[in-house]
């Protein structure tokens, strides 16, 4: 009968040769087909560690010039994905203590060798349920900031269209008495460019209430089939000269990006957002790109939700850790005064999310940011499921 069987890679840090036979040998006896390598010291250690590809790690606990504590520190820091098993001649419960503690997943005598290959069975088991426990922590982390942030945003919103609104019908009489009084008085009287001012300033206090509005989503969407690559393209001829001079715009548009329904004017508001945060971030210098992408999630076995993905990266100074959670808040900016509204991206996230899509970022300080916006695509006519 012929068993195809799953080789077995094991990393051995082992100064012994003869304890490397032993090991091998209880594994190979236990039924595994086994590929290894070795590592006598910390200097082979560290030389393979980069490229290390191992289902499990046995190490010795007392090496010539390294701990195997000391191994596990090194393994944990390169998030090496492998578990480590402490192979010792010496043992007392202290050692054995202290290597799991440190997280070791096992810790066996050389004298109980002979049950080495169920043990290494067992570990490589338990890692695996280790791991699938952390991603699936991380993943519901994730999922409860997101739903943090959509509840922030659905009551600030609230809140901002409700002011936003008694504030319009506000701004709109002093606008309309201030130009009452701009038509019966003469151009020459002191107070006409006083009145001017003042009608100025209301009408850029309006435009903040609209955006405002928008992000209440107090203003209806228009929804239309919509090329986001001629979108992107047609808005860029528009913020052309937004963009200064030492600051290269790559397009980087792919052909067949599906359709999507979406309201034009909103989108182009998202685009210009970002832009501007871009062209901010930049100083002046550096390279700002757009690009589309398809992007498909698979929802069952017969199910695929179809996206489109707009990125939109600049060479910029990057993002501190420490804002990254607050960049989609209102009101949140690091700009100057007058400079800054911190609305830029409360709208685009309250756009992309009226649009059925979401909105993520990646930012490397002092290297630059990765806006990407995922959109759905509209789906593609069923014709042919029967
Ligand atoms: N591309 C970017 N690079 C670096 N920082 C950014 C970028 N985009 C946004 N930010 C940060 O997020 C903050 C909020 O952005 P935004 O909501 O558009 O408000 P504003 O631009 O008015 O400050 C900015 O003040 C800035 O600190
Ligand atoms: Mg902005």
């Amino acid at each position: 009968m012929i068993t195809t069987q799953k080789i077995l890679k094991v990393f051995l840090l082992e100064d012994n040769p003869d304890d490397v036979e032993l090991e091998l040998h209880e594994l190979r006896k236990g039924g595994f087909d086994v590929s290894f390598e070795v590592a006598r010291n910390r200097k082979e250690f560290f030389e393979k560690l980069s490229d290390l590809d191992a289902d499990v790690i046995l190490a010795d606990y007392v090496l010539p010039d390294m701990t195997g504590i000391e191994a596990i520190h090194i393994c944990q820091e390169k998030k090496i994905d492998a578990p480590i098993i402490f192979i010792t001649g010496m043992g007392n419960e202290q050692i054995a203590v202290d290597s799991l503690r440190e997280g070791a997943i096992d810790y066996i005598l050389k004298k109980h060798i002979v049950g080495l290959s169920a043990r290494v069975s067992r570990a490589i088991e338990i890692w695996a349920e280790r791991k699938a426990k952390e991603k699936a922590e991380t993943e519901r982390q994730k999922f409860q900031q997101l739903l943090f942030q959509a509840q922030k945003m659905e009551s600030v919103g609230r809140l901002a269209s409700g002011i936003a609104h008694d504030f319009n019908n506000l701004l709109t009489g002093i606008l309309g008495f201030s130009e009452l009084i701009l038509e019966d008085i003469s151009k020459d009287s002191p107070f006409y460019e006083r009145l001017q001012t003042i009608s100025t300033l209301c009408q850029r206090g309006a435009a903040l209430v609209k955006q405002l509005l928008i992000f209440g989503r107090k203003i209806p969407s228009e929804f239309k089939k919509i090329d986001i690559n001629t979108l992107i393209e047609e808005t860029m001829g528009l913020l052309y000269h937004a963009v200064k001079d030492g600051i290269e715009i790559r397009l980087n548009l792919q052909d067949d990006i599906p359709d999507i329904l979406a309201d034009m004017g909103q989108l182009t508001q998202v685009l210009i957002n970002l832009t501007l945060n871009a062209t901010d971030a930049m100083d002046g210098k550096g390279v700002l790109e757009f690009k589309t992408e398809k992007y498909s999630v698979a929802r069952h076995a017969d199910k695929t939700d179809r996206y489109v993905c707009i990125s939109v990266s600049d060479t910029g100074c990057g993002i501190p850790d420490n804002n990254i959670q607050n960049i989609f808040d209102p009101f949140f900016t690091t700009k100057e005064v007058g400079k800054g509204t911190g609305l830029g991206l409360t709208i685009a996230y309250s756009i992309v999310n009226a649009h059925g899509g979401w909105i993520i970022v990646d930012s490397k300080l002092g290297r630059g940011t990765t806006f990407k916006i995922y959109l759905p695509a509209i789906q593609p006519e069923l014709a042919d499921s029967t």
